[in-house]
């Protein structure tokens, strides 16, 4: 069967088409960040109406890359949450028509759903029980996932997600939005053991995480590190200074989750760990939890990095098993920004 998904539940507008045979057949993504740079995040509206004008060019771009037209869809799966409700109101509303006018079905699909599957549809042999580590812009959850569809959040952040605190700790670095990948680069350069972050949490038993705190920590190092005369705070740091500063949180958050997906490993007794979402594209993070792995005798997945960010593909794909198990919704549009993972129907 094939099916085309669309993804706008941010400021990413991903369509693809999968296969249940062959797998990915094509994908599209187009990328909001010059829109948004400007503000220094997403503005919710220029994103809705920016998913108006991208949703059915890539669409078309999509079907015409794999040679395919309407007529072969099976299915449509949407981003019908968590998310911005008019970003996902667009996807939606586009999915559903379309998915009418073909008389074929439609189905909203859990953003962090289609992360979390996304590595099975890179590689066919992954099966649950596994342990998934997800880390995005809007969440950090650890998920004992042992079937597909029946997900136990075992831990979650209490304040911001782990891509939230990159983020806004690089805003403070004067970097650019989205700050993770240019954080992640800006560290590269830094030297270790200049600086010392707290690893949150740690230090008590349990899987939840807090990063909130290192982003006031980054904010007290960088105050520290700058000359009182000079009133223009990230200006006034050195850039070996900033690079050691994003050094030490990037190896603090990394340091973090790498505990937690420890113990999450010891305490459930699986010995298989799937990582997903934004951060997922963090080198350091993917070394780390290979190393983990090669440590632990646990076997540790990732989707390439092009996967780890939204993308269209991952909608396909958790449509695609959810239409296959018979699966469908009816005729309603459904937007949902928030939306529990655990609540969700086993397929
Ligand atoms: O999964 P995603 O594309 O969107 C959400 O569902 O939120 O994740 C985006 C997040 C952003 O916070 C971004 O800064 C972070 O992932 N991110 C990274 C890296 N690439 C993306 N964080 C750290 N290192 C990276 N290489
Ligand atoms: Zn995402």
């Amino acid at each position: 069967m094939k099916v085309l998904g669309i993804e706008t539940s941010c400021d990413e507008t991903g369509i693809a088409l999968v296969d249940s045979e062959e797998g990915l057949l094509a994908h599209a993504l187009y990328s909001q960040i010059a829109l948004h740079a400007d503000y220094g995040g997403v503005v919710p509206e220029l994103a809705s109406r920016d998913h108006i004008r991208k949703t059915v060019p890539l669409i078309r771009e999509v079907l015409s890359a794999a040679g395919k037209d309407l007529s072969a869809l099976s299915g449509i799966a949407y981003t019908a949450g968590p998310g911005l409700v008019g970003a996902l109101l667009v996807g939606a509303s586009i999915a559903r028509s379309l998915a009418w006018s073909l008389n074929i079905p439609a189905i909203g699909v859990h953003h962090m759903e289609g992360h979390l599957l996304m590595p099975l549809l890179e590689n066919g042999s992954i099966t649950p029980p596994f342990m998934a580590l997800l880390v995005s812009g809007g969440h950090t959850l650890l998920v004992e996932v042992q079937a597909l569809g029946s997900y136990r959040i075992l831990g979650q952040s209490l304040d911001d997600a782990v891509g939230e605190a990159f983020d806004k700790t690089a805003k403070l670095l004067g970097l650019g939005y989205p700050g993770g990948p240019a954080l992640a680069k800006l560290a590269e350069r830094g030297q270790p053991d200049r600086f010392h972050f707290p690893r949150p949490m740690t230090d008590r038993p349990g899987l939840d995480f807090s990063f909130s705190g290192l982003k006031t920590f980054a904010m007290n190092t960088i105050l520290k590190n700058t000359s009182a005369e000079n009133p223009d705070i990230q200006n006034s740091l050195d850039e070996q200074t900033r690079a050691d500063i994003a050094q030490a949180f990037e190896q603090a958050v990394v340091d973090t989750l790498v505990l937690k997906c420890r113990r999450a490993l010891q305490l459930t007794g699986l010995n298989h760990l799937i990582v997903a979402g934004g951060v997922g594209a963090n080198l350091r993070l993917r070394e780390r939890l290979n190393a983990l792995a090669k440590a632990s005798n646990v076997q540790v997945d990732f989707p390439s990095v092009e996967f780890c960010t939204d993308n269209g593909a991952m909608i396909a794909h958790a449509g695609m098993l959810r239409l296959h198990a018979g699966q469908a919704d009816n005729l309603t549009i459904r937007a949902t920004p928030r939306w529990q993972l655990d609540g969700l129907s086993p397929i």
